[in-house]
C-alpha cells in the first residue's frame, strides 16, 4: 500500500501539490510571477490539474470543487485518483500534498485507493512508480491513522476478490480470515465440515454437494469492553468462492468468467471487521461467513431437490444458480442465537439488483425501522458506496410458494432481487437489513479511484455505519 506520512516541511526540489478552490488561495511565495500568471490562465480555462514543470521536480495545483456536502468529498477522491494516475505516468515516486483544505483526506482517500494493484499472479511486477505521499497540513494523526486501516481493510477485500479460486477454495478463505484476525485483533472461530453437518445447516451442505472441496462457516467476533450496544450487531457475507451455477450451469462470457467475485460479500464482512478492529470502535459486532464453491459434481444438488435448512423449513430447489440465498439462509438462521439488535447480510446475491442500478450503488432493503436504514443511507452517501432501498412488500412473497416444499428458491423473474432478499427474510426474527453488491463488487474497467477487478465495496459503509451507531 502506498506510505502516507505527516511531514512539517517542504524540501526545494520536492514534488508538491497544492490543494486549492480559488486562485485567491495560491501561495504566492512558493510560485514565481510567471508560474502565478500562469497558473491563473490555466484556472480561468477550468483546469483542475496544473502542471508546473520544474525540471528538478514538479509542482502541481489541484482546484477542488467548492460543494460543501458529501459530493464535495467524492469530488476530492476523484481528483486525487486523477494525480495519482498523472504521477504514475510521469513515474514520480513521492509527492508532497500541502493543504489546510477540509478535503484533504478525501483526496488522500482517492489518491491511496487509486494506487492499488493486484501484481500477485505477473512474473514481471510492475508496481506504480509512486509509493509515498508526504502530508504537510492540517490533518490529525488520528484521522490519518483510521484513513489508513481503512483503506488497508478495503485494499486486503480487493485481494481477496481478485484472487481466483484455483487458490481461494471455502478453506483459505478462513485460512486467510483468521491470518486477518490475528493482525487486526478480532476472534476468529471456523466450523469445518463436520460441525457444519452437525449444525444441520442444509442450504449450505446442498450447495456444497459438487463441490470436492469441503465448506467451511467462519465466526467472527469484535467485543470491547466499552461497546456501545448490549445485544450485538451481526454482518453476514456470502461467501461464494466460486458460482459457476452449479447443475443451472451458467454461460461462461461476462457471467461465469467473473464469478470469483461471488465472496465479495463474506469478504467485506471480513475487511470491515479489520478497519473496526484496527481502529477500536466501541461496537460488539459478530461476523457469520458460510462459504463453498458452487459446482455441478457427480453429487451435486439438482433442480427439484428438497432441502432442510438450519431453522427446519423445506426448501424446494428450482434453479441451482440461485445458491446464495441457500448458504445465506443457514447465516441468517444460525444468527437467531445471539438475539442480536439487528442483522444486516452483504451478498453478490442477483443479477437483478446490478440490471436495476449498475455499478452505482447497493441495493438495499429491510424491516428495521427507518431510521436505521436512513443511517445506513447517510453513511452510503458519506463513504459514496450509494444506498438505493427496494421495496419489501409481503406480496413478493406469493412468488416463494412451492407445491411441495415450505418455500422455493426462484421467484417467477419479476423483482429477482426482492424476491431473493424475501426469501432470505423467511430465515430471520430480528430487524433485518439485505444488501445485494452483485452490481458494484466487481468492475471490469477502472472506475476513477476504484480499481479494475474487486472494489472493497462494503467496508466503508459498514465502518461508518458502525462508528456513527
Ligand atoms: N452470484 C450470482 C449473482 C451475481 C450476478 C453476482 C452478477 C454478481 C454479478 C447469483 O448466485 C446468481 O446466480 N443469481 C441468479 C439467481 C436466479 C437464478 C434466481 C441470477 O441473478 O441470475
Ligand atoms: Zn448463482
Ligand atoms: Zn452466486
Amino acid at each position: 500500500m502506498t506510505d502516507i506520512k505527516k511531514i512539517s516541511k517542504l524540501g526545494i526540489n520536492d514534488n508538491v501539490a497544492y490543494l486549492i478552490h480559488t486562485a485567491k488561495e495560491i501561495s504566492t511565495s512558493y510560485f514565481t510571477n510567471e508560474e502565478l500568471a500562469y497558473i491563473k490562465k490555466e484556472i480561468k480555462a477550468e483546469h483542475k490539474l496544473i502542471v508546473i514543470n520544474r525540471f528538478s521536480h514538479s509542482a502541481y495545483v489541484v482546484v477542488l470543487d467548492n460543494d460543501t456536502d458529501y459530493k464535495g468529498d467524492e469530488k476530492a477522491r476523484i481528483a486525487g485518483s486523477k494525480l495519482v494516475v498523472l504521477l504514475n505516468k510521469t513515474k514520480i515516486n513521492t509527492i508532497t500534498i500541502c493543504s489546510d483544505n477540509l478535503l484533504l483526506i478525501s483526496f488522500i482517500e482517492g489518491m491511496v485507493s487509486a494506487n492499488y494493484q493486484f501484481l500477485k499472479y505477473f512474473s514481471e511486477k510492475k508496481a506504480n512508480p509512486c509509493t509515498t505521499i508526504n502530508i504537510l497540513g492540517k490533518v490529525s494523526k488520528i484521522a490519518l491513522e483510521e484513513l489508513v486501516e481503512i483503506i488497508r481493510a478495503t485494499n486486503y477485500v480487493r485481494d481477496l476478490v481478485n484472487e481466483p479460486q484455483s487458490f481461494l477454495n471455502a478453506v483459505q478463505f478462513s485460512k486467510e480470515i483468521i491470518k486477518l484476525g490475528k493482525e487486526a485483533g478480532f476472534k476468529v472461530e471456523v466450523f469445518g465440515k463436520a460441525k457444519i453437518e452437525a449444525l444441520k445447516m442444509g442450504g449450505l451442505l446442498a450447495v456444497n454437494k459438487g463441490s470436492i472441496d469441503p465448506p467451511t462457516f467462519s465466526v467472527l467476533e469484535w467485543k470491547p469492553k466499552n461497546a456501545r450496544n448490549k445485544k450485538p450487531i451481526i454482518l453476514v457475507g456470502k461467501g461464494v468462492v466460486y458460482d459457476t451455477g452449479g447443475l443451472s450451469l451458467k454461460p461462461t462470457p461476462n457471467s461465469m468468467d467473473y464469478m470469483k467475485c461471488d465472496m465479495g460479500g463474506g469478504a467485506a464482512v471480513v475487511g470491515a471487521f479489520y478497519a473496526i478492529a484496527k481502529n477500536n470502535l466501541p461496537v460488539h459486532v459478530i461476523g457469520l461467513i458460510p462459504a463453498t464453491d458452487n459446482r455441478p459434481g457427480g453429487n451435486a444438488y439438482t433442480p427439484g431437490d428438497v432441502i432442510t435448512m438450519h431453522n427446519k423449513k423445506t426448501v424446494e430447489v428450482l434453479n441451482t444458480d440461485a445458491e446464495g440465498r441457500m448458504i445465506l439462509a443457514d447465516a441468517l438462521s444460525y444468527a437467531q442465537k445471539y438475539k442480536p439488535e439487528l442483522v444486516i447480510d452483504i451478498a453478490t446475491l442477483t443479477g437483478a439488483a446490478a440490471a436495476a442500478i449498475g455499478h452505482y450503488g447497493v441495493v438495499a432493503m429491510g424491516n428495521t425501522p427507518e431510521k436505521i436504514m436512513n443511517k445506513l443511507k447517510a453513511s452510503g452517501n458519506t463513504v459514496y458506496e450509494r444506498i438505493v432501498e427496494f421495496p419489501f412488500w409481503d406480496e413478493y412473497n406469493e412468488q416463494l410458494k412451492s407445491s411441495i416444499a415450505d418455500l422455493t428458491n426462484l421467484g417467477n423473474g419479476m423483482g429477482g432481487a426482492i424476491t431473493a432478499g424475501k426469501f432470505l427474510e423467511h430465515f430471520t426474527t430480528y430487524p433485518y437489513i439485505h444488501l445485494d453488491i452483485a452490481g458494484p463488487a466487481f468492475l471490469k474497467k477502472q472506475n476513477n479511484y476504484i480499481p479494475k477487478g474487486g472494489t472493497g465495496v462494503g467496508v466503508r459503509l459498514f465502518y461508518d455505519f458502525l462508528k456513527n451507531y
